[in-house]
């Protein structure tokens, strides 16, 4: 038997995928975190000519000037938040820049404080850094906002970054302004990094979207084209922040992937530039779905506190994983909390993503569950 590096032990796959694999084609599925909609159709065009016209070769490590250029715009304009191109840098998928900021970042033992509920990818890749993730909980009684004195509460002599995600996955709560600026100040007082995964930025019905790097202090800012373009399979995110942090950073991701395909940085490249209208309609129906499962959940008892953005809700249910047992053995596929964090072996994540029609079947099996 071949020994496998240590750090490999502390991190597991994903009970999104398990869950995928274990249902059938009858099953709806609400355990995806994809959007169910088709790309913007002048992002299809793009690609294809960049096909047609050969536009197929490696490009500079950093990604597309051009594309990077958009982005500095775009930052500006949606997030007020300035940043040159030389300071951007695009990677496949939000989920390498996490990884390679990790990588650039955490040395051993440094403490990285992550949201709890959060995004499974943070505790991995912290673990995979072997640095050590310090969890934030968050309460439904609260929304499960992430607020400044829970942060405080956790900063130590060891801390080195806190991850920010809001809009949430897996909570759909947004962070309140007023709690985003002070963990800022808080980040300067106590110098570590705030890393701000922003790619449910877009995808928000109540409130507002802010970016720490607006507000001061050293802050990573990470999004992507997965959620808001649905451009999932296009692979396609992008890191911005200090230039010096990024040059650094540069060296994982050159030796990791080189750089991001050159068709889908196309396809973002053209996305960024005319494709407002296609996100406007896709928050509206995921706005419609939202409300229709948050009554559904609400016949069943089931409560998910204000939910303001991202397409998943996280209800408490008594004995989670029996609960998802039963869903499954009714047709309906969800994903049991525990992989979400240490608080959350009573939550389920239900994702929305999925027709408005298919939503409202997987609600009425729902209701034939007897627990
Ligand atoms: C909060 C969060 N961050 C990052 C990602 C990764 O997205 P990408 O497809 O850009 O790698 C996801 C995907 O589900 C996510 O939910």
């Amino acid at each position: 038997m071949v020994r496998m590096a240590d750090r490999l032990g502390k991190v597991d796959l994903s009970d999104v995928r398990r869950m995928f694999e274990a249902s059938s084609e009858s099953d709806i599925n609400l355990g995806l975190g994809e959007p169910d909609f088709e790309i913007p159709e002048n992002v299809k065009k793009a690609i294809v000519n960049g096909v047609e016209n050969g536009f197929t070769h490696y490009t500079s490590n950093r990604g597309c000037i051009e594309l990077r250029e958009e982005i500095s715009k775009k930052l500006k304009k949606d997030n007020s938040v300035n940043v040159d191109s030389d300071s951007i840098m695009v990677t496949t998928g939000a989920s390498e820049a996490l990884y390679i900021a990790s990588q650039g970042l955490f040395n051993k033992d440094d403490e990285v404080l992550i949201p709890d509920p959060g995004f499974l990818s943070y505790r991995a890749c912290v673990e995979l850094a072997e640095a050590r993730s310090i969890p934030i909980k968050t309460s439904l009684d609260d929304d499960y906002k992430m607020r400044y004195e829970n942060v405080q509460d956790k900063i130590s002599s060891k801390t080195k970054a806190i991850i920010l995600n809001s809009p949430s996955n897996p909570t759909g709560a947004v962070m309140d302004k007023e709690d985003i600026k002070s963990i800022c100040d808080l980040s300067v007082d106590h110098d570590f990094i705030m890393i701000s995964d922003e790619i449910y930025e877009k995808i928000i019905y109540d409130g507002k979207h802010y970016s720490p790097a607006r507000f001061g202090g050293n802050t990573l800012l990470i999004n992507g084209f997965s959620k808001a373009y649905a451009m999932t399979g296009l692979r396609i995110g992008y890191i911005a922040g200090q230039s010096l942090m990024i040059d650094e950073i540069l060296k994982v991701h050159q030796y990791n992937t080189a750089c991001v395909s050159s068709l889908s940085q196309l396809g973002a490249y053209e996305a960024l530039k005319s494709s407002d209208r296609y996100v406007e309609d896709l928050v509206k129906e995921f706005r419609r779905r939202r409300d229709l499962i948050l009554g559904g959940l609400d016949d069943l008892g089931l409560e998910c506190g204000e939910v303001q953005g991202a397409f998943y809700v996280f209800p408490k249910v008594k004995n989670a994983t029996f609960y998802v047992k039963k869903a499954l053995e009714a047709g309906v596929v969800l994903v049991p909390g525990k992989g979400f964090g240490e608080s959350c072996e009573d939550n389920v994540r239900i994702s929305y993503a999925n027709s408005y029609e298919n939503i409202e079947e997987a609600i009425d099996r729902l209701k034939t569950i007897n627990m």
